[in-house]
């Protein structure tokens, strides 16, 4: 109904090589409605009783709009266009009654869908899909890699969300195998018992909900080098989610300048190419000129040009999820961060050397400590 051809590409892997390209997009289009025109009455999600999945603040720290503007501001999207909808499938242990529901992020109202009611799965299942035609608007043929990063990022969002509200860690669907949705979250009921050790949970520090909200891209410039300890921690926070199909460093600039990544025992930082990459990174990001002197620039590196369908969705919705997680853990260390999803010809592999064709830069996060201002104070 609301999913137009658009959504569905002609060909992913022709849609990567054309966003690829040096070829500018053409003038905006018209972007469309911000939300689907989900049918039926909307109803607000009510208030959690006692045994319930609080849906309600799971949406607010996730994708609801927080202020009129039509930003879904908990989650950042490229060009702030939010082409990601969500469908909830909700069983036992939620506030409202069992089915499929559409999310109204503008209006944090949701409108029934349908479906067995009786047949649900308990608990939540979130399930992502994109509305093309927003990011295609502005980024014409650049779009389709920014969608499935989006759609990472939203889904970041949620498992943070969860995660920030105590329930029981999310089961994660990133696998790229299906068109429709894209991804979804699965959020069982249970909740853990006051006090009671929580095994599932992984064994990163769970985000503070007033930290999701506070989350926002700093604005460019980014200057001022991270410490080591914040860059090993941005490091690990995204090798940890970022799936096994993505290699992560990053980019830093005098006095040392170079790329560096994890060492083998997963602590230390290891500089694997010494040389300025970040002025070359501004080139390939659309021209983006801050980007050579962010302090440092976080990399996802992988998505061969070979890439299967499935591959090019699993990759680019990983570096979205993981870029999302590695910038909640910079700001919690004290670095301002700005995701940057639009590459061209960015084959790092091919300018270190190596094979071309293999190893692209899929997503970045720059990363800095300063304002410009303070940069230039004495
Ligand atoms: C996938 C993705 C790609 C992005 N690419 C860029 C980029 O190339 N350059 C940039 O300045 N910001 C980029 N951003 C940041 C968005 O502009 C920003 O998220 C949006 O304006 C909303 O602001 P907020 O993150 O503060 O909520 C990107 C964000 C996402 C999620």
């Amino acid at each position: 109904m609301h999913h137009l051809d658009q959504n569905r590409p002609k060909g992913l892997a022709t849609a990567l090589a054309h966003a690829r390209s040096p070829r500018p997009p053409s003038p905006d289009t018209p972007a469309g409605p911000a939300v689907p025109a989900w049918p039926g009455r909307p109803q607000t999600v009510p208030e959690a009783g006692p045994a319930d999945l609080d849906l309600r603040a799971l949406l607010r720290l996730s994708l609801r709009a927080s202020d009129g503007s039509g930003r879904l501001r908990p989650a950042p999207s490229a060009g702030a266009l939010h082409p990601v909808d969500t469908e909830l499938v909700l069983g036992a242990g939620c506030p409202l009654p069992p089915g499929r529901y559409g999310y109204d992020p503008l209006r944090d109202h949701v409108h029934f869908l349908g479906g067995r009611t009786d047949t649900a799965p308990p608990g939540i299942r979130a399930e992502l899909s994109v509305t093309a035609r927003r990011t295609i608007s502005h980024y014409g043929h650049r779009a389709w890699p920014l969608l499935l990063l989006d759609a990472g990022h939203a889904a970041a969002a949620l498992f943070l969300a969860a995660r920030a509200l105590g329930m029981t860690a999310p089961e994660l669907h990133l696998d790229g195998e299906a068109e429709l949705p894209l991804a979804f979250l699965r959020i069982a009921p249970s909740l853990p018992a006051p006090g009671a050790p929580v095994g599932s949970q992984p064994p990163e520090r769970p985000p503070a909900p007033e930290e999701l909200l506070a989350r926002r891209s700093a604005p460019p410039p980014l200057p001022g080098r991270p410490a080591p300890e914040a860059l090993r921690a941005v490091l690990t926070a995204a090798t940890r989610a970022g799936g096994s199909d993505l290699r992560w460093c990053v980019a830093v600039g005098p006095p040392r300048p170079g790329l560096m990544e994890l060492g083998t025992d997963g602590r230390t930082l290891r500089r694997f190419a010494v040389g300025e990459a970040r002025p070359t990174l501004a080139v390939w990001a659309a021209g983006q000129a801050w980007i050579a002197d962010a302090g440092a620039v976080l990399l996802a590196i992988g998505c061969p040009q070979d890439a299967d369908e499935p591959h090019i969705r699993r990759a680019h919705l990983r570096a979205g999820f993981a870029v999302h997680l590695a910038h909640v853990t910079a700001r919690h260390h004290g670095v301002a961060a700005r995701p940057v999803g639009s590459w061209q010809q960015a084959d790092l592999g091919a300018a270190l050397g190596a094979t071309p064709g293999r190893d692209w830069v899929v997503h970045a996060l720059a990363l800095g400590t300063l304002h410009a201002d303070e940069e230039n104070t004495p």
